[in-house]
């Protein structure tokens, strides 16, 4: 966090205003110990942040809903029924939405996919056609440049506060809040929306080398051909346990 070094650290909490409250707690002698004071430091600070009520103390809407004290309007809970289900938006596949074992959700499965964003010419490195931001396989992460099965995933990020933000995705190709949704909606249905066209055809994955586009998650919701109808409650339940809809 922006200190030198363990010394830094250590010499902040001893003249700074917790430091009283760090001796009682760890004892008289403890800045004594550079190695040890730095040890008590790492362990308040993950008390602290196992501390749900100070360190995530989750106030929105859906937060109150968890705790049921705060009931959803129909459109929203159309909404998280969507966001849910696995034949349409199926977001909870990678941004889980429950709470599981009281913990309340991060909106992230902290895996990596692949989604295939449009690229956007704004970033200067771009101007050059041979460069690409492959994510996990570089160029700016290294470790990892030799698998090309990782190239072109991003890590899934929060939804917490996501509509607080203007640009969305990696590399900001998106702009708006509804716009990020409308991509995973019709990426498949609707390419000519994201993707350039160039003569009589569309570019897909323009921010991607052919050779990695079938590391790209195709399930659902990416999984709508041309022309395909969104899936709604009646065509799903048409669809399933083979009952049909005048049943
Ligand atoms: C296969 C896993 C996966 C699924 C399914 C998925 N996402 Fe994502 N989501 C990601 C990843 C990975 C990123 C970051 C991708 C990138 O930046 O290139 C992301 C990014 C986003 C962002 C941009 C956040 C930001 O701050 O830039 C939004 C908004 C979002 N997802 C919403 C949704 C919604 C809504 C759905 C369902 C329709 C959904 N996601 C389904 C993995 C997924």
């Amino acid at each position: 966090m922006a200190n030198a070094d363990l010394e830094a650290v250590v010499a902040k909490i001893e003249h700074g205003r917790s430091a009283r409250q760090f001796r009682r707690v760890f004892g008289e002698r403890i800045f004594d110990d550079r190695a040890l004071t730095f040890k008590a430091v790492l362990l308040a600070l993950e008390t602290f942040q196992q501390e749900p009520q100070e360190f995530y103390p989750y106030s929105s809407k859906y937060d109150a809903y968890l705790r049921g004290t705060a009931a959803l309007s129909p459109q929203e809970q159309r909404g998280l029924g969507i966001f849910n289900d696995p034949r349409r938006g199926n977001c909870a596949r990678c941004h889980p939405s429950a709470l599981r074992a009281g913990k309340f959700p991060q909106f992230t499965d902290f895996g990596y996919a692949a989604l295939g964003v449009p690229r956007n010419a704004a970033i200067p490195a771009n101007q050059n056609a041979g460069y690409f931001d492959l994510g996990v396989c570089g160029p700016w992460r290294t470790d990892l440049k030799n698998h090309p099965e990782y190239c072109g995933l991003f890590r899934t990020p929060t939804l917490r506060n996501v509509a607080t933000r203007a640009v969305f995705f990696h590399n900001g190709a998106v702009r708006g809040l509804a716009n990020a949704v409308r991509f995973y909606a019709s990426r498949d249905s609707n390419p000519e929306n994201w993707y350039p066209r160039v003569g009589s055809s569309i570019v897909k994955f323009d921010d991607l080398p052919k050779s990695f586009v079938e590391n790209l998650d195709t399930l659902s919701p990416f999984d709508k051909d041309g022309g395909a109808q969104p899936e709604n409650e009646r065509s799903r339940s048409r669809r399933c346990c083979g009952i049909s809809a005048s049943a």
